[in-house]
């Protein structure tokens, strides 16, 4: 068991995980085969972590047990209302061997705000941080050391408790898996093409879309469908004044002739841990930049006037990736290709692979 002190800012002691080892772990060579060429999301570790929660006894349980199926009674909430959220966050193995996550703390907050939107209760964070690190504990040779690989991980919660009411759930489980992942996109990070949702939103005002919930991506998927039947990668959506939000899983980011950037922000996009890293990145080489409506015209007039001079999307899974075309219904544009995507993509990823200083103690590491 990893040994962690008391948390100074909550005076959270740590919690005490029981271990349960996986007798059928896979071996030395079977899991080097998956990491040779791991995918992403389809192959998963040895073990997973839970904590229970309920209103009575409030988070407890905490144990490290074999990956496998969970048994849920058929009535749990989750299956009928949807009570859930998720995060995904990936741990990157330096050239030291060491394994080093990215700005936990900040995918442990918006664990709580999503929380909050969807009447769960608040993992503590620092109970957040000790998930991943047990983890890692157990299963630390599953985080690949191959160029642009990680150990995507993926920590969600549920309504468990097994009651038809429409009420928030008393009972709630918190899990974390993981699993080794290479690409987001078939073929590398190569300009993605963009269906543009004219019929369907993602989101709306004063609704979940700022909560990273399983309701968000499910009423995704038809329009993504959509994107598949026209060609195109992704699917980006608007809201109801036609402004653009974000992609499916990624938001957006738009550069201007003059150098600023320009990223849409509303309550109802997710707000990204990328995003605020590569803006953080831009700004400390002097760009400019805002946070604000853009208009579907904006966009299409800035590219054909020549004012946007390049557009892309970013999140955990794809990290930065170039948008070549937007099609719509009646329309395809060819979006302009700068260099500073993939520059500043170059710059993030040098820090999380410990190639480069961090210096926004942005780093956090997970196997000590
Ligand atoms: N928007 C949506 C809908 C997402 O699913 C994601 C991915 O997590 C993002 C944006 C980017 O967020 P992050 O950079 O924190 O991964
Ligand atoms: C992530 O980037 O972590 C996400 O959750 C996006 C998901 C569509 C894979």
């Amino acid at each position: 068991m990893t040994t962690i002190d008391t948390d100074p800012d909550t005076g959270l002691d740590p919690l005490e995980f029981s271990v349960t080892r996986n007798l059928a772990a896979k071996n030395a060579a079977e899991r080097d085969a998956i990491l040779a060429s791991p995918g992403f999301g389809q192959n998963f570790t040895d073990h997973m972590v839970d904590i229970c929660w309920s209103v009575r006894g409030g988070w407890h349980r905490p144990r490290v047990s074999p990956y496998g199926p969970i048994s849920l009674d058929p009535a749990a909430a989750v299956l009928h209302y949807g009570q859930e959220i998720f995060e995904g966050i990936k741990a990157y193995r330096h050239a030291d061997g060491s394994v080093h996550t990215f700005r936990p703390d900040q995918n442990g907050r918006r664990l709580q705000r999503s929380a909050r939107r969807l009447a769960l209760p608040e993992l503590p964070v620092p109970y957040f941080l000790q998930s991943l690190r047990e983890l890692i504990a157990v299963d630390g040779a599953w985080v690949p050391s191959g160029d642009d690989q990680s150990l995507y991980l993926r920590p969600f919660m549920f309504a468990k408790e097994a009651f038809l009411g429409v009420r928030p759930a008393h009972k709630v489980a918190y899990y974390l898996i993981a699993s080794p992942a290479g690409a987001y996109f078939k073929g590398g990070v190569k300009p993605v093409s963009i269906w543009l949702s004219e019929d369907y939103s993602r989101a709306g005002k004063g609704g979940t879309g700022a909560a990273k919930t399983g309701g968000n991506y499910a009423a995704s998927l038809l329009p993504q469908s959509e994107a598949y039947e026209n060609e195109c990668d992704q699917v980006v959506f608007l809201d109801q004044d036609r402004n653009v939000e974000e992609l499916g899983g990624m938001n957006v980011v738009f550069v201007y002739k003059d150098g600023t950037i320009v990223t849409p922000q509303s309550d109802s996009i997710l707000e990204g841990i990328t995003r605020d890293s590569l803006l953080q990145l831009a700004r400390d080489r002097g760009h400019h930049v805002e946070g604000r409506n853009v208009s579907l015209d904006e966009w299409r007039q800035g590219v054909a006037s020549g004012d946007i001079v390049e557009v892309f999307a970013c999140g955990t899974a794809a990290v930065v990736t170039p948008i070549g075309t937007l099609k719509g219904r009646d329309f395809i544009d060819e979006q302009p290709t700068g260099t500073l995507a993939l520059e500043l993509r170059q710059e993030l990823t040098d820090i999380q692979y410990g190639r480069a200083e961090d210096k926004h103690g942005w780093l956090y590491r997970l196997d000590a």
